[in-house]
């Protein structure tokens, strides 16, 4: 078995190398776990950040068709690391991104146990698993989970905080047509086992002194909420601004999550995209995005910022932070899902 082969050395050219165990594992999970900045965003071959040119080696590609690449970036030899399992020692070319200012924490496979589940809104439930050691990661950070019978990995925030007792709380979507969410919604009942990896992510919390602006639409709401919950954790005065996206009245159930978090601290705006003629509302209407600016008392280049959602909200996000309040990057945080 690979337990006894030596390990694989992988050679950035230009920077760093590192090793890992013989096809056990992707490219892109060997480089953070040895440290190695390697770009990434969404691990599941989606996104397209993690791309890289093999000089040197062979590797397995795990998923030919990733939308992560055009058929033009594959027709000029890019691949994708976290598609990528290598079978030799390998030279690779990539552009590392900076080093980051703390050690990010490496990510790790676990095998997990489902301990709790309850349902928050008619589509939407939060799974509890429980893992050996403890949980670490930063709030805001996501892991994939391998349900049992299903090919490949899906991605999934973590909604609580990080606790030396191994809990790991997701709030998951069922996306109608969703292979992944479908997949989770009918197998993970207490005493089902799941493999879980990581932590992954960048869109996590950060210290600092300004208030915490945090966006959620869809399964967003749990890095949103564990941002919060962090935020809270802290000793300073930092406040939290919080947006929520929502359909219709009938998903209002998740309000309830924030009932353990200080009003004082933590203020709670929720717009309905497509709410209900019949039922009674009256809040925003429209989307999300379009409530932040109005609601905020100053300028949204005096807060740190963190969203997560559905693609079209991110992009909506991004574009009223970055492109019309240029807000500066390093106070604009998220991970992006595909
Ligand atoms: Fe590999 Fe997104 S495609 S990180």
């Amino acid at each position: 078995t690979s337990a006894s082969a030596p390990p694989l050395r992988i050679q950035v050219e230009g920077g760093p190398a590192f090793e890992m165990a013989e096809g056990e594992d992707t490219l892109l999970r060997a480089a953070l776990r040895a440290g190695v900045p390697w770009p990434y965003e969404c691990s599941v071959g989606g996104c397209g950040a993690c791309r890289y040119e093999l000089v040197e080696g062979e590797v397995v590609t795990l998923w030919p068709e990733a939308p992560g690449l055009s058929e033009r970036e594959r027709r000029r030899g890019k691949r994708l690391a976290c598609q990528s399992r290598p079978l030799q020692d390998c030279r690779v070319r990539v552009r590392l991104e900076a080093p980051p200012e703390e050690a990010p924490i490496p990510p790790r496979p676990l095998q997990a146990t489902v301990v709790g589940r309850r349902s928050i809104t008619p589509d939407m439930d939060e799974f509890v698993l429980q893992a050996p050691g403890s949980a670490l990661f930063l709030p805001g950070q996501y892991a994939l989970l391998h349900p049992p019978g299903v090919v490949g990995a899906r991605a999934y925030s973590m909604a609580n905080l990080p606790n030396a007792e191994g809990r790991w709380h997701f709030i998951v979507r069922r996306v109608p047509g969703g292979a992944g969410s479908q997949a989770l919604f009918a197998a993970l009942h207490p005493g089902a086992s799941v493999l879980l990896d990581g932590p992954y992510g960048h869109g996590h919390l950060r210290a600092g002194e300004r208030d915490v602006v945090c966006v959620a639409g869809g399964s967003g709401l749990g890095p949103m909420l564990s941002v919060a919950r962090g935020v809270l954790a802290e000793a300073g005065p930092r406040r939290v601004h919080f947006f929520l996206g929502l359909r219709q009245q009938a998903e209002l159930g998740v309000l309830r999550e924030f009932e353990g978090l200080d009003p004082a601290r933590v203020q709670v705006h929720t717009a309905l995209s497509a709410p209900d003629p019949g039922q009674p509302w009256a809040g925003h209407r429209g989307f999300v995005h379009e409530m932040i600016a109005p609601a905020l008392p100053a300028p949204l280049d005096q807060y740190d910022h963190y969203f997560a959602g559905p693609p079209p909200m991110v992009e909506a996000v991004q574009q009223l932070l970055m492109v019309q309040h240029r807000v500066p990057f390093g106070q604009v945080h998220f991970d992006r899902f595909v």
